[in-house]
């Protein structure tokens, strides 16, 4: 009888190999990032994580917003980098072409399909959640912001140094300044100022070679791609220089619940007809989800949310409401006049009397199971069904949420083509759809991935069209998949037509400009146009 049991020797000599072939590896990386980096060779390894460091997981656990993807195909990263310097990145960008590793650019995380941390391919992740330094110029009314920073403290920092200015971008504070503003960024002041891209006004970006790029020496093609395209098809953007925008010392908030029955119904009508078309100052967003109203004898209903932030006091607020939409009946009792920094948390719903430092807490985010997609609404649906589906839809899930933002006014002032962010004009409001679960399994998953995805087919006579667009950071890497849409377009044309329409030419364009041999790469990232068949 043969045994196929390794000698103790020969097991012990496999050890030493294989921690020979690994751990040469690291010490090569290492030197690698200590001879690129001005850091010394001691700080470098400090910002280095390798398997073996304690370091490691902790960092790669923390990085799970969502833990649909612990069993995903990806695999872990060969090292971590928390840079503290520019030169670190440069190092890194260096040393992982020279490896053949890839690279994913992590700012907040919060990428909705885990690009910024998860890969198939051998890769590092530059984690730059060192790098977030805010330095505000009061004089100038700008601001420089490193990627790293998150939307909280931005909002903090600015409302600490003058109540007067603000900043419109995301309603979520974890969310990271890096991803959130090179995909372009919406908030409740989108209305009034637009998109969070289109108040920059300058950045630092670390290109393919390891140069430190600024808007001036990357050229205006370039400075236009990472406003909106994505940066991660461009390389690694580590700062940005922001116009900050003036807000009233008083703005007013409210939130109307309505169950979401025939009165509901019509009230999403009227909505549709009114919230882009209103004054610039009034921004009124829809939540639909599930609730148990006490009101109601704690009966799960489906409600719908009007809510809302005004940059005026009450007493301006209400004249606008009278006129424009006074079927909702907001009564000057529903209303809350706050300050601006104030507002952010109520909209975000934290807890009235919440200290403003919740906006600093990076960890409060839940973890949880979610999948989310978007539409863009041109012409307002008045089908009565339409929402009645919805309703029973979200009566079936416990957390299926849709979420309207209204666009029109400052939105409507800026074409197409002015950044890669192309839903301008006509377009009423976002539909973002977001399922959110707790139980793990691969039945539960599919239950749910398959709830959002039936509704979004569902609504597909209903939103914009030919494209049938969607917005790029609600990535969503189920377009291309069994799209009817894919019969004309390669994979990367079709995700690409939808997130940027006729800009995705240009991203094209640049991207072979700035990175011919495509090394910044994701599922989802721009290709060269040799790979792409136009027909836009
Ligand atoms: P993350 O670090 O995951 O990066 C996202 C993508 O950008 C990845 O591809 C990454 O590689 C790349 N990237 C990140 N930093 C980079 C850098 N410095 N240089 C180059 N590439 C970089 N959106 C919105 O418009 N309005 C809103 O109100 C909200 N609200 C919201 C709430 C919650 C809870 C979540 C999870 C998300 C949102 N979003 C949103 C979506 C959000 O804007 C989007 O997920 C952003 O891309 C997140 O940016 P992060 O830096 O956090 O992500």
């Amino acid at each position: 009888m043969h045994h196929h049991n390794l000698s103790p020797l020969l097991v012990l000599l496999l050890i030493s190999i294989s921690w020979k072939i690994c751990c040469a590896k690291q010490e090569d990386f290492a030197h690698c990032m200590s001879i690129h980096s001005s850091s010394r060779y001691l700080e470098a390894f400090k910002h280095l994580h390798t398997p073996s460091s304690p370091s490691y997981s902790i960092l790669l656990q923390s990085f799970q917003q969502n833990p649909r993807w612990l069993n995903s195909s990806s695999s872990k990263p060969a090292f971590v980098v928390t840079p503290y310097t520019e030169s670190d990145i440069q190092a890194a960008v260096v040393c992982s072409k020279k490896h053949d590793l890839q690279i994913r650019v992590k700012s907040g995380g919060h990428d909705y399909e885990g690009l910024s941390f998860l890969c198939p391919f051998p890769f590092i992740i530059i984690d730059l959640t060192n790098l977030r330094s805010i330095s505000i110029d009061l004089e100038d009314e700008t601001a420089w912001v490193q990627s790293g920073a998150t939307l909280g403290e931005l909002y903090y920092t600015i409302a600490k140094n003058n109540k007067l200015l603000g900043f419109p971008a995301g309603i979520c504070p974890t969310v990271g300044v890096g991803g959130h503003f090179s995909g372009g960024g919406f908030g409740t002041m989108v209305r009034k100022h637009g998109l969070a891209a289109d108040n920059i006004m300058d950045a630092y970006l670390i290109d393919v070679n390891g140069r430190i790029l600024d808007r001036e020496t990357m050229g205006e093609d370039l400075f236009w791609a990472i406003r909106g395209g994505g940066g991660a098809s461009f390389g690694i953007v580590i700062a940005w220089k922001i116009k900050l925008v003036r807000v009233p010392p008083v703005v007013t908030v409210f939130t109307v619940h309505k169950n979401l029955n025939q009165e509901g119904i019509q009230l999403v009508n009227i909505w549709q007809n009114v919230s882009s078309k209103l004054p610039q100052d009034l921004f009124i967003r829809l939540v639909f989800q599930n609730s148990n109203r006490p009101d109601n004898g704690d009966q799960e209903t489906v409600e719908v949310l009007f809510n809302a932030l005004f940059l005026g006091s009450v007493k301006e607020l209400m004249p606008i409401m009278d006129k424009s939409f006074p079927e909702l009946g907001v009564d000057s009792k529903d209303c809350n006049e706050m300050s601006w920094i104030e507002s952010t948390l109520y909209i975000h719903g934290f807890k009235s009397g919440d200290p403003l430092e919740v906006l600093l807490d990076r960890s409060y985010q839940d973890k949880s199971y979610f999948k989310a997609k978007s539409d863009f609404v041109q012409e307002p649906i008045f089908l009565d069904t339409v929402w009645q589906v919805v309703r029973e839809r979200i009566s079936e899930e416990a957390i299926g949420i849709l979420v309207l933002d209204p666009f029109g006014g400052r939105m409507d002032e800026i074409s197409e083509s002015e950044l890669p962010f192309p839903h301008r004009k006509g377009n009423l409001y976002n539909i973002q759809y977001l399922v959110k679960w707790s139980v793990d399994g691969e039945v539960e998953s599919e239950r749910h991935l398959s709830w959002i995805r039936w509704l979004h087919d569902y609504m597909e006579p209903y939103v914009s069209r030919s494209p049938r667009s969607a917005y790029l950071n609600y990535r969503d890497l189920d377009i291309g998949t069994n799209d009817p849409e894919s019969v004309n377009y390669s994979q990367g044309e079709i995700w690409g037509r939808k997130y940027f329409k006729g800009n995705l030419e240009m991203l094209a364009q640049v991207k072979s400009r700035i990175d011919p041999g495509n090394f910044f790469r994701s599922e989802q990232s721009i290709i060269p146009p040799a790979q792409m068949r136009f027909q836009i």
